[in-house]
Formats: C-alpha cells, structure tokens, sequence
C-alpha cells in the first residue's frame, strides 16, 4: 500500500465513523431543572393556626417551630385585621430575634436591635422594622406564607 491508497483508506474510516457519529441522538440529561420565572420564588407557609383552637383571647400569640413568624391576636373575630404578624428575622443582618412576653418588644441577640411590639425600630443598628409576612384565613385556618 502507497501512501495515497493510505490516505484514502484512512480518510473513508474517517467519514464511515463521522456519518455513524451523525446518526446518533443528542444526549439530553437525566433530569431537566424546572425553570423558574425571574424575580419570582416558591411560597412558603411558614405558620398555620386553627382558630377553633389557638389564638382565641386578644393577646395571645403564636411563633412557628422554627420561630420565624409571629402572629398575635389584636382583636375579636377571626379577620385578617384581628392579627398583627412579623418576620421574625432581624433586618440588620437576618438573625432571629425573640418576642419578651413581659412589654412585647422583639430583641435580637446578634448586635443588640430593639423592635416595638408593632415591629418598628426601637433602637438599631437595624434601620428597618420587621417585615411582615401574608396573611390569610380559609375557613377556620389562619396562614402566614412569604407571599
Ligand atoms: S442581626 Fe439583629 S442587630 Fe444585627
């Protein structure tokens, strides 16, 4: 064998494996990510309440395991408007704070942040008061979700 009859043998091998090669599918992965629209998350319910049984009197109050929402009673009858609720998640820099039953108020452990039994500022470094969540009723069921 010459080198051109080498070539051309080497060159035919390389076309049979480049159609073979061709024939194949495109590989797709095992699973495919759900997109997601921008700007939008999954909701959280983060506290659910049965007013049958819980937050029944004016003041009583309710905080989730993981003591990130706060629902308190305000007033008679099972409204939206008969709650006041919070994030219960620093604004300075996100550490959890907890409620003083004694005045009410919400401190934070991390930097010293003071908020109001309303969630406002009392006294920083946080500069924003606590967020407050959604809150819904279906039925007899109180929800507080992130959106
Ligand atoms: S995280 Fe609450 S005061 Fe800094």
């Amino acid at each position: 064998m010459d080198r051109k009859e080498f070539l051309l043998l080497a060159g035919g091998g390389f076309l049979v494996t480049s159609c073979e090669k061709s024939d194949e599918k495109p590989q797709t992965p095992a699973s495919t990510p759900t997109p997601t629209a921008p700007g939008t998350s999954p909701v959280t319910t983060y506290l659910t309440a049965d007013l049958t049984q819980e937050l029944l009197t004016v003041g009583s109050n309710k905080q989730d395991a993981g003591k990130r929402a706060f629902v308190q009673r305000t007033a008679a009858g099972n409204t939206p408007s008969a709650f006041k609720h919070f994030s219960l998640t620093c604004t300075h820099a996100a550490c959890l704070v907890s409620h003083q039953a004694a005045n009410g108020e919400f401190h934070c452990p991390c930097h010293g942040s003071r908020f109001s039994a309303d969630g406002m500022v009392l006294n920083g470094p946080a500069a924003r008061p606590l967020e407050q969540y959604v809150l819904s009723i279906q039925g007899t069921t109180l929800l507080i979700k992130s959106s």
